[in-house]
């Protein structure tokens, strides 16, 4: 088992700079500046989203995340992703130096009992792996007689500094991001051997956790198990992430995090639809659009010998009648724009429930400029723009600006605020789709 003293993997680089801590001096600026905010704490507030924090400084925005350089450990992203994305993992300490999260425990704790976000608490009581799915109960996440961990998916959904942390993964294409899971686990916690089909940058937020990594082809499951535990895992390497460090897994590493005392990781994850999803989706899709001419026609029917025989005839008429259906590639452009922004099922948007007028709204924009909501998914490709699941008509001078909100999920205050724009955005704000920037 390598350590972290010569943590080699096969196939990388034979420089060690990336594994590097990076210049202390440099380190140590930022983190100065992650502390001033972090010293403040954080106060959960009540109402119907507690966990936007709006009076409170963001982490996040102060410390000036990405710093890419650290983010990815001196690597550029055409780098990173030449060497490393889908290939091979990549060890970055303080890829954030002073990361300290987003939220505190029982920020998190809240979204973890809240019945409209997705959570998972896993528990190992001697070979036993339990498994309860959310809204959680104050009293498991109290637990002391066994190990646990408590996983809450698509933090970005409700978390700004969440959405905002996400979002400084975009070096890869947004098209491709899947959301941000936060796992807290007390000492010994963690979900097992396991391996994922997507790729995943684990950052550490408070406190440690040892990772074990195999590049192995056994991936035999244990049966019966209520997660993907790997039956036989035999790990190559071994390190112990502190606050700030990283780890890159490409698609079926098998991995395995133990949490060393109470601690929180961040996973960064990305969507890969299967084929058979995209097939399912794409023929459901093109169901509520298909418009096929004719009706089943026999006026050269002639006598069979057996009645209850589907004649050959028959099947070649409909065979033909079916070699109408035909799509072209503007559907499939139309299709995945609509597939990967549509929300989740769970995902409901809320419209504000005295919204400003359309003057006030655009003084607010003048003095704040507009931001997504977290929930909201905004694409653009050749198909157009689409919005939660939805193509929508651009004006052609707006798209420049739509494209720019769509990229950095903010407009400035100091934006060009036209008539067609502030149209096009108080009937977005009126829908729960963003607003006045909070930041
Ligand atoms: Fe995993």
């Amino acid at each position: 088992m390598g350590d972290a003293a010569t943590f080699m993997i096969q196939g990388l680089d034979d420089s060690d700079r990336h594994w590097q801590i990076p210049a202390r001096q440099k380190e140590r600026a930022i983190l100065t500046l992650a502390e001033q905010v972090n010293v403040a704490g954080i106060a959960p507030r009540s109402g119907r989203r507690p966990y936007c924090a709006a009076e409170r400084q963001p982490i996040i925005a102060a410390m000036n995340l990405p710093a890419l350089d650290t983010l990815l450990g001196g690597l550029s992203p055409r780098q990173f992703l030449e060497e490393y994305w889908q290939k091979k993992p990549l060890l970055i300490r303080q890829a954030v130096p002073g990361f300290a999260g987003v939220l505190t425990r029982d920020e998190l704790f809240d979204l973890a009992c809240d019945p409209d976000v997705e959570s998972r608490h896993v528990r190992r009581e001697g070979e036993q792996w339990i498994l309860e799915h959310g809204p959680q109960m104050r009293g498991r996440l109290r637990g002391k007689r066994h190990p646990w961990t408590v996983l809450v998916q698509g933090v970005n959904l409700w978390v700004p500094e969440g959405d905002r942390l996400l979002h400084h993964f975009d070096f890869i294409p947004q098209a491709r991001l899947d959301d941000l899971m936060i796992s807290y686990a007390v000492d010994g916690g963690g979900v097992g051997p396991h391996f994922d089909n997507y790729d995943v940058f684990l950052l550490q937020g408070t406190g440690r956790r040892r990772w074990l990594i195999s590049d192995q082809q056994d991936r035999a499951l244990v049966e019966g198990a209520p997660l993907r535990i790997l039956q036989n895992f035999e790990p190559t390497h071994d390190w112990t992430l502190e606050p700030g460090d990283m780890l890159y897994l490409p698609p079926h590493w098998a991995h395995n995090g133990i949490a060393v005392g109470e601690c929180t990781t961040y996973s960064i994850g990305f969507r890969s639809p299967t084929a058979q999803e995209l097939g399912t989706e794409f023929l459901g899709w093109m169901q509520e659009r298909l418009c096929l001419d004719g009706l089943y026609a026999d006026p050269d029917l002639s006598p069979q010998t057996h009645s209850a025989e589907i004649a050959p005839r028959m099947i070649d008429q409909i065979e033909r009648m079916l070699a109408g259906i035909r799509w072209t590639r503007a559907d499939v452009a139309a299709f995945v724009g609509e597939y990967l922004t549509e929300p989740k099922s769970h995902i409901f948007f809320d419209p504000p429930e005295e919204p400003l007028k359309r003057k006030a709204f655009a003084r607010a924009l003048e003095s704040r400029g507009f931001a997504l909501d977290p929930r909201s998914l905004l694409l653009f490709s050749e198909a157009g723009f689409h919005l939660n699941g939805e193509a929508i008509e651009i004006p052609e001078t707006l798209a420049p600006q739509i494209t720019e909100l769509a990229d950095h999920r903010r407009l400035g205050a100091g934006s060009l605020w036209t008539p067609a724009l502030l149209d096009l955005l108080h009937g977005w704000y009126c829908d729960g789709f963003g607003g006045p920037d909070e930041a």
